[in-house]
């Protein structure tokens, strides 16, 4: 707006100035025309903002470590005891990559879950549903490669572990465990290949991925689940995305956050003794709990099924349930009632199996 002096305010010139330049009024435009659909399940909208929150606090606290921590085995360790006890306010920082990256992934199981079950995988959200099981994975791969690095018994002798399960896939495994290696046994090598992967890789794996995974919620917007979509146009309930949703979703994050901070000053992350890679593995080590379903899973299963190795014949199993979630937006596309209440009833299955495994797995 011009003032009757003939001047601008500064605002206005500045939203005018970037303006010319970029398409804010078009954003702006998509982000007001955006709705979203208001029914009893609308919470689980909020899970996809709260990963993405947690997501930006992984990349500021991880650069921040990046400044102490040295990925060398003779000297990891005592990085991060420093960073524990003389950095300022090191402990803190470490405490809260940790802490978030946990909750990350919990949030990101949910998300999954929600989505699958709200049946959101079908057209034309096939490409948004692959882009977070990539997205699912990496963050997994985060977890697996970050968790050996501070160099300490309990993460030398889990990650042994689950290379070793990893070289029991089958074609690829045995390669590629030795690839992480980088040899046959624990090292430098591998230490500084997991540095280079949790770091460099994965972010930019991340990074596509999440790009690709919000402009397609942007182009799609947020699907119907059936029971909302059925129901007559008068009494459908929708709200704005911008900015009724928008803000709704600022208050959640900083309720997680509330949360996040909560854990990471109640209970600061640990560190065990230095690993030491000629000693015997600590009695009763276990995998992070989002690797104790599988974890248990296969230790359930006998040294042979019929002319299979047991460990061999878990995996295939596992990998199959794997296939499932990858193929599900080809095979439930909703015009089959039969195979709309096969994936259901295979999610739950899913999920029941999870938690149980990982309940029995943390107990055992
Ligand atoms: C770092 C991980 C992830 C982030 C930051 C993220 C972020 C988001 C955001 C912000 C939304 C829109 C709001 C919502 O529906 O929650 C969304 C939607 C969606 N996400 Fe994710 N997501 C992640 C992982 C995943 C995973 C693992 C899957 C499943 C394999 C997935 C599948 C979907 C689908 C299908 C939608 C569309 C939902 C709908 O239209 O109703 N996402 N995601």
């Amino acid at each position: 707006m011009v003032s009757e002096s003939g001047h601008r305010p500064k605002t206005n010139k500045l939203i005018a100035y970037i303006e010319d330049r970029l398409p804010i009024a078009d954003i702006k435009h998509i982000a007001e025309k955006k709705k979203v659909p208001l029914h009893r399940h609308s919470s689980w909208y909020y899970l996809g903002g709260i990963a993405a929150i947690l997501f930006a606090i992984q990349v500021v606290t991880g650069i921040l470590l990046m400044v102490y921590y040295v990925p060398e085995i003779s000297a990891a360790h005592a990085s991060i005891l420093k960073i524990n006890s003389q950095v300022n306010f090191g402990w803190f920082i470490r405490s809260l990559h940790s802490w978030s990256a946990n909750m990350m992934i919990f949030v990101v199981i949910l998300h999954l879950f929600s989505t699958y079950f709200m049946k959101a995988y079908r057209k034309p959200r096939e490409a948004t549903w692959w882009s977070g099981l990539v997205m699912m994975g990496v963050c997994l791969a985060f977890g697996f490669t970050g968790y050996l690095l501070p160099w300490d018994d309990v993460s030398f002798f889990a990650t042994k572990i689950g290379l070793d399960v990893a070289s029991k896939m089958p074609l690829i495994g045995s390669i590629m465990a030795s690839m992480l290696r980088g040899g046959d046994l624990i090292s430098q090598a591998t230490i500084s290949r997991f540095f280079v992967i949790h770091v460099a890789v994965l972010p930019l794996l991340i990074a596509g991925a999440l790009v690709a995974h919000i402009l397609m919620v942007q182009v799609h917007g947020i699907s119907e689940p059936k029971f909302f979509a059925k129901q007559p146009e008068g009494d459908k309930k929708y709200e704005k995305f911008f900015p009724d949703f928008f803000f709704k979703d600022i208050l959640v994050w900083l309720l997680a956050v509330n949360v996040l901070f909560a854990l990471t000053m109640l209970f600061p992350w640990g560190l065990g003794p230095e690993a030491d890679p000629f000693a015997a593995a600590p009695i009763g080590i276990k995998p992070e709990w989002y690797f104790l379903a599988p974890f248990q899973f296969l230790k359930l299963i006998p040294p042979m099924v019929g002319p299979i190795e047991g460990e061999l014949f878990g995996i295939l199993l596992l990998s199959l349930v794997g296939a499932f979630f990858v193929f599900v937006p080809l095979y439930d596309t909703g015009h089959s009632e039969s195979r709309s209440k096969t994936a259901t009833a295979v999610g739950i299955i899913v999920l029941i199996a999870l938690t149980a495994f990982s309940i029995w797995g943390a107990m055992s």
